[in-house]
Formats: structure tokens, sequence, C-alpha cells
């Protein structure tokens, strides 16, 4: 990982969309067995948004992307480089992000998707930052998005509670040292690809084989109690490594953004970074785990709230599939 690159990417603007139709945890209680009680001592998740029949990921994708480049007051023109962090693609060829590219006008742009899960958002974020860096992108859309309701196994009730949909969308550009990203590092361990997959609708199960329909393969399957367990100790870890590398106290961060995967993981990490809960952003609770969008999502959140401002100091983390995981320290 690069310590000193010699330009840092800032956040220019930020954008975020959720779907207007709110699924609440007594509505879950009609579909699955299962309790509003469960659900919120769980997870703390209440409610979490769901896309319309005749919407799908690009909808999500479009709104986000363009809402950010308005804050950036860019032209889509202007833009680079197209990152599109989803692990709920609209269809498996062409990317998303190529469908996308005309309905944001970012006619110039290179576009293309990544896949890293619930850290999709934060590997984008590094990935865009060394384009910038290199100088072989100026201005540089990532967006992180999700229709994770057209994955999930609606007769499981422990996957199905826990997701939501929803899109959020930075424009980063070129800035002096000293701004903008200032540490961001990465991890991926697949001997723990087993713990949140989706195992069919691939090449070894296609969608439509036996195999595939018989054991439902093509939904998301997760081994919540141990990605629990991994992803407490995964994220407090790098997180205090990229606090660490940039040289400053825990206590200097204004905000913390954790992934909005359960509050209780949220508390954990929180806590045993040794931040007080005001330093703590937490949306979970109308959103759901939206994976990808979670962070960005959770920043738009944090602006609207007056918690995040121009300039403050903020911790970002996230962990997802793969497994993978991810921790960026940023001025806003
Ligand atoms: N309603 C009622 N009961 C339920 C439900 C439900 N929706 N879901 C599971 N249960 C039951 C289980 O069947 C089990 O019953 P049993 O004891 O009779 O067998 C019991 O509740 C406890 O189940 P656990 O899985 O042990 O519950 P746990 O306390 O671990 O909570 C949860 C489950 C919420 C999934 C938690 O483990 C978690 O949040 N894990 C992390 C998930 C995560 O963050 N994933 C990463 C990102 S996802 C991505 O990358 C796409």
């Amino acid at each position: 990982m690069h310590d000193s690159l010699a330009r840092t990417a800032r956040i220019a603007g930020l954008g975020s969309c959720l779907p207007d139709r709110i699924v609440t945890n007594s509505d879950l209680e009609k579909v699955v067995d299962t309790t509003d009680e469960w659900i919120t001592t769980r997870t703390g998740i209440k409610e979490r948004r769901i896309v319309a029949d005749d919407e799908a990921l690009v909808d999500l994708v479009e709104r986000a992307g363009k809402a950010a480049m308005a804050d950036a007051d860019v032209e889509p023109e202007s833009i680079d480089l197209f990152i599109l962090a989803t692990a709920t693609v609209e269809q498996p060829i062409p990317a998303s992000a190529a469908i996308a590219q005309p309905r944001l006008g970012v006619k110039n742009a290179a576009c293309f998707d990544l896949s890293a899960a619930c850290s999709g958002f934060v590997y984008a974020l590094n990935v865009a930052r060394q384009f910038i860096a290199t100088g072989e992108a100026d201005r540089v859309l990532v967006v992180g998005a999700e229709c994770l309701s057209r994955y999930v196994d609606w007769t499981d009730r422990t996957t199905c509670v826990l997701f939501g949909d929803g899109a959020g969308a930075v424009v980063l550009e070129a800035s002096a040292q000293g701004d903008g990203i200032l540490q961001l590092d990465w991890r991926t361990d697949g001997t723990l690809a087993d713990l949140i997959a989706m195992p069919g609708g691939g090449c070894r199960f296609p969608p439509n084989s036996a195999q595939a329909i018989e054991e439902r393969l093509p939904f998301i399957k997760m081994k919540g109690n141990e990605t629990f367990k991994v992803a407490v100790r995964a994220i407090t870890d790098l997180s205090l490594q990229v606090v660490a590398k940039a040289g400053i106290e825990i206590d200097e961060v204004d905000l913390f953004i954790p992934h909005q995967a359960n509050n209780r993981i949220i508390q954990a990490v929180g806590s045993r970074l040794g931040l007080s809960s005001e330093k703590v952003f937490v949306n979970v609770d109308r959103v759901g785990n939206t994976s990808a969008a979670s962070i960005p999502l959770a920043m738009a959140d944090a602006v609207a709230e007056d918690r995040l401002h121009r300039g403050d100091l903020v911790l970002a983390t996230a962990f997802g599939g793969g497994l993978t995981w991810a921790s960026a320290l940023f001025r806003y």
C-alpha cells in the first residue's frame, strides 16, 4: 500500500437514493416466521427500503449518481472514470455501470463494476484514488448501490430480514496532500468465502440447473454468527492500523461510519475502538444492511442530521462477502 501518494482524492460531492417503499418488521412477520422483537434485539433494524416492482439497480444508481454530481457542481461529461460497487447486478452482461452510463450522462468515463460485497464502496474508493494519484483521472464518480431484495430468499428468515435496497455516491477530485482520503487499507480472506455467498446463478450452478433450483442456490446464504465474530475483530484491527498509519489518535476522529449490518456489531466495534457513542453513526434501524450502498448512504444521512460537516475527520469501515474488509480515514 502507498503511504504518500502524489495527489490525494477529496470528496467533492455526495448523493444518495432510497426507494420509496418502506417494509417494516411487522410487514415481515406476515412473510416469514419472525417477530419485530427478534429482529430489533438481534440487529437493531426496524425497517428497510425495497424497490418498486418496476424498479431495479440502475434506477437507484442514476438518482444517487446525479445527486452527487449536482452536489459537486460538476458536469457529467467531466467525469473520467465511473466505478459502480455492487453485488446485485442489473444483469450479468454488460456491467451495470455501462447500463447506467447514458442515464448518468458520464459519456467520457470508462465504466466498470466492482464486486466486493459490502466492502465494495471502500474498495472502489481505493481504486479511484490510485487513478487520481497517478494522474490517470482527475474526476471519478463512485457509486455503491444494491438491489438486494431481488437476491434474497424471501422464505429464509435468517437472511431476508437483514437486507435493504439503496444507493449512495461520491464525486472524487484530485486534491493537495493532507486533504481528502488520508489512509485506506483493504483485506480479503477467500478461505472464508462460504460465510456469505450466493452459490448459484453463475457458471458452476447455472440458474436453471436442477441442483440450483432444488437447493435454492441463486439466493444469498449467510452463516451469520460466524460472520459476526470475524467481522468485529477484523474491522477493529484494520481501523486501528489505518489510524496509527495516519499518525493520529483515535479520539481525533470526528465521526465513525461503520458498515451498517447490525447494531450489535457497530456498538462492539465502536467500544473496542474507544469511541463515545456520539461519534458512532447508526442508521441501520431505518435502512437495514444495504451492502455496498451502506457507507455513502450513512454519510448522506449524517450530513442531513447535522452530524457530518465539511472538514470533519471520518473513519469508515466495511466488511462483507469474500470475506472482504476495508477501512478509510478521510477529511470530508
Ligand atoms: N426471526 C426469528 N428467529 C430467527 C430469525 C428471525 N428472522 N433468524 C434466525 N432466527 C433464529 C435461529 O433459527 C436460531 O434459532 P435456534 O437457536 O432455535 O437454532 C436463533 O434465532 C439464533 O440464531 P443465530 O444465527 O445464532 O442468531 P445471531 O444472534 O447470530 O443473529 C444475525 C443473527 C443477526 C444474522 C447475526 O449473526 C449477524 O448480524 N451476523 C452478521 C451478518 C453480517 O454482518 N453479514 C455481513 C454483511 S452481508 C454481505 O456482505 C452481503
